[in-house]
């Protein structure tokens, strides 16, 4: 099945050779890769750059939050789904186990940072990515029969326009008490913040699960966790070199799931 529409004119994309076209004759060329850029010639945002890219690839290869990976396999393979999307996927983490999980889908990802789709068409060959934001998606009206969003901006309105009516939407966020430890080593005054409330304007609440475990992290994956938050760009240099001499550190990783369908 095709979802792809034109970022310029809206019109349905078709595959030429190496290139995606529309029929007003725009153009996309399908990179060595196998992503395509969907970014629109205005926009402007570039999302995670190379280094954030590098330390959320090194921490993830690692194994930390697989508990998290499996509870969001888990909840989307419940909704049975035959085509779904990855809505910030970053280097494709998740993307490369829901594919395995449910093999039968036609699996999408997309992300505004080139830099994280280029490892993720490189890491999981069975989705399909793109390179666009979230809050202007390439995708048809309806084409999904799920969503997955982990970690990733909310872009509601465009969650409700490509999914089909009855649709999930799977959404990980991180509890008040997630990595309580790395921000209390850097950070002065730390707040606990209270969770936000979780109704969602056109969506009704199917389910959530906790996941709380510890992670036992030498100095150098700690430091590669930290990176790839967003801490990591509004830290200071002084309190970021409090974890320079750190060997180890237990910390907590805390996390929701939720499962939402489109009303
Ligand atoms: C915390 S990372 C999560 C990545 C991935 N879901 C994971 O957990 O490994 C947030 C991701 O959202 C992407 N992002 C930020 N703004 C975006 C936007 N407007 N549209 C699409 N992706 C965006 C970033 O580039 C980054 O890859
Ligand atoms: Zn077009």
């Amino acid at each position: 099945m095709n979802v792809y529409v034109c970022p310029v004119c809206g019109a349905p994309l078709l595959r030429e050779g190496n290139a995606l076209r529309c029929e007003h004759r725009h153009s996309y060329d399908i990179s060595a890769a196998g992503y395509v850029n969907l970014t629109p010639p205005s926009a402007g945002r570039h999302g995670d750059d190379a280094e954030m890219v590098a330390a959320r690839r090194a921490f993830l290869n690692k194994g930390h939050y697989d508990p998290l990976r499996r509870a969001v396999c888990d909840m989307l393979s419940a909704a049975s789904p035959k085509t779904l999307l990855d809505a910030g996927c970053g280097e494709g983490y998740y993307t490369g186990s829901v594919c395995e999980t449910i093999p039968d889908a036609d699996v999408y990802g997309v992300d505004v940072s080139k830099k994280a789709v280029e490892k993720a068409s490189k890491y999981c060959r069975q989705a399909s990515f793109c390179v666009a934001s979230v809050y202007r998606m390439p995708y048809a009206d309806r084409s999904f029969d799920a969503i997955l969003n982990v970690f990733s901006p909310l872009a509601l309105d465009e969650y409700l326009r490509t999914l089909r009516p009855g649709g999930s939407l799977v959404m990980a966020v991180p509890a008040p008490d997630h990595l309580i430890e790395l921000k209390r080593a850097v950070y002065d005054d730390v707040f606990i913040k209270e969770m936000k409330d979780d109704a969602l304007d056109g969506f009704s609440k199917q389910e959530v699960k906790r996941i709380a475990f510890t992670m036992d992290l030498d100095g150098e994956t700690l430091r590669e966790l930290f990176g790839m938050t967003p801490y990591a760009k509004k830290t200071s240099p002084a309190d970021r070199a409090k974890l320079d001499c750190v060997d180890r550190m237990s910390v907590t990783a805390s996390f929701f799931v939720y499962r939402y369908t489109k009303l």
